[in-house]
């Protein structure tokens, strides 16, 4: 199947799990996550529809959004580990950083969003099973990250991402990560929850998720990374 035709797809797997969640439709956003995927293929989904798409590294995000241009409603979105060196890439390019995940990170966000006479919306990555190989805050360590990101002027926090350990039930670190979020600022000082990929995002938006990452299921199997 095309690009379209999943994209339809996905579209209408969203708007059953909100029927079912009794949730908007409009309150998810489907972010495609277009990492490693050919330019033709954002193409493909930009004549479909689709305006927010996620890529994970700096340099590649900046090649193709130069080869892209600028749409009408285009928005990127910075999903992968940031380096500091590569956080004036992302500022003001992107319209929303998921995976502000220190205070070093954060500091240097703030200064060139400060430079740039910007503000950065940016989400801060929860570890939720603090696993090693993974990047994010653990969970005790939120509240006072939080009180870090709110001092620095050019940054806005607007909500949690995860990305749940494999081979777990994702559902309940879903749950988790909404709980988090209620229990440090809730819905209306934090609205965004990033949470859910291709095999859980139905799962995700039940547990509500605002922005859903979705890669394999609009465009297939990623080719491996040059
Ligand atoms: C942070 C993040 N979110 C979402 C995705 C999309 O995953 P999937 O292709 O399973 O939908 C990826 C893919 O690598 C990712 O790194």
């Amino acid at each position: 199947m095309g690009v379209a035709a999943n994209l339809a797809g996905v579209r209408e797997r969203i708007a059953q799990a909100c029927g079912r969640a009794g949730r908007d439709p409009a309150s998810v956003k489907l972010v495609a996550v277009s990492k490693v995927q050919p330019v033709d293929a954002i193409r493909e989904a930009l004549e479909a529809g689709q305006r927010a798409f996620g890529e994970n590294y700096a340099q590649e995000l900046r090649e193709k959004a130069d080869a892209i241009g600028e749409p009408s409603g285009i928005e990127w979105h910075f999903l992968g580990a940031l380096q500091t060196n590569k956080v004036k890439m992302v500022v003001g390019k992107v319209a929303m950083v998921h995976t502000c995940d220190r205070p070093s990170l954060a500091q240097e966000l703030n200064k060139r969003a400060a430079a740039l006479g910007t503000v950065q919306r940016v989400l801060i990555e929860v570890n939720l099973a603090e696993e090693p190989q993974k990047g994010g805050i653990a969970p005790r360590d939120l509240g006072s990250f939080l009180d870090v990101i709110g001092k620095l002027p050019a940054l806005r926090c607007e909500g949690f991402m995860c990305i749940p350990p494999a081979e777990e039930d994702a559902r309940k670190h879903f749950q988790r990560l909404r709980e988090l979020r209620d229990e440090l600022g809730g819905a209306a000082a934090l609205p965004e929850l990033s949470m859910g990929m291709s095999a859980d995002y139905e799962a995700a938006i039940e547990e509500g998720a605002t922005l859903v990452r979705v890669g394999t299921a609009i465009f297939g199997e990623r080719p491996a990374k040059s």
